[in-house]
């Protein structure tokens, strides 16, 4: 009956909107040393922004992946990316970088095809985020939050200190804290507007949003989510993909 069918509201689901993922991959990855940029450094013999986008594209929900490369080098990006032969049917796109995390997002955003509705960002650095991680960031934003980050109760006590004396200023309660990881899942119009509207210096997406006064929902993390930031990550991250080899066959 027309007249019922109308009065159901039409969710993204009913339509043939796409979810897509933005990596930033445009950093060079200081702390892990020198050598070439860590977006590029291999685990088990595969670079590790060919394993992110991967973990992306593994993840049905996702079909449209916009890879963020260093200013000049997205033609070598692109070239690794064919190279190590990523699934076709997902769609895959290389552009330019900027000087900050966040110009390189928004460069990434200005690349999207115009009918994706739910925008993914996930850190090139997140090489082995389990693809139920992924599936349950899209779902809660299919179900109605717009903004949704990945995050874990914290194992360590943290304090703020005064960085000039490194005298404590606190201790906030742990409980209520979570480290946060990437994929960081958003309604497309409202990271769109977060990044249009602010400008202070952050170093995720989702604080943007918390700056429009948008509520941001926490779904649980997983450990293996971690960023490969410092040479003992590049360790743990060989043994959990030895242990997936052995085990799944990945
Ligand atoms: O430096 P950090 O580990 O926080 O970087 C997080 C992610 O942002 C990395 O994947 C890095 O490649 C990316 N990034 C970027 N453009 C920059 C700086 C960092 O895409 N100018």
């Amino acid at each position: 009956m027309p007249g019922t069918l109308s009065a159901i509201p039409i969710s993204s689901k009913d339509t043939n909107l796409r979810t897509a993922a933005v990596i930033p991959a445009a950093g060079r990855g200081v702390r892990l040393g020198p050598g070439a940029p860590k977006a590029l450094r291999t685990l088990g013999g595969v670079p590790i922004l060919v394993h992110a986008v991967r973990a992306m594209a593994r993840a049905r929900a996702v079909q449209v992946i916009v890879v963020v490369a260093p200013p000049e080098g997205a033609a070598d990006v692109r070239a690794l990316l064919d190279a190590h032969g990523l699934p076709e049917s997902t769609d895959i796109s290389v552009v330019p970088g900027g000087e900050s995390r966040q110009e390189s997002v928004r460069l990434g955003l200005a690349a999207l095809p115009d009918d994706v509705d739910v925008v993914l960002v996930h850190d090139a650095a997140r090489p082995l985020v389990p693809v139920e991680t992924v599936e349950s960031v899209v779902e809660a934003v299919r179900s109605g939050a717009p903004a949704v980050v990945p995050g874990l109760p914290m194992a360590d006590t943290v304090k703020s200190v005064d960085s000039a004396t490194g005298v404590v200023t606190g201790t906030p309660d742990r409980s209520l804290l979570r480290a946060v990881q990437t994929p960081q899942g958003f309604d497309r119009a409202t990271l769109g507007k977060a990044h249009a509207t602010v400008t202070r210096d952050v170093t995720d997406d989702a604080s943007m949003v918390e700056q429009l006064g948008v509520p941001v929902l926490v779904v649980p993390g997983h450990e293996e989510a971690f960023k490969v930031t410092r040479p003992l990550d590049l360790v743990l991250a060989e043994a959990v993909l030895a242990r997936r080899r052995a085990t799944d066959g990945y």
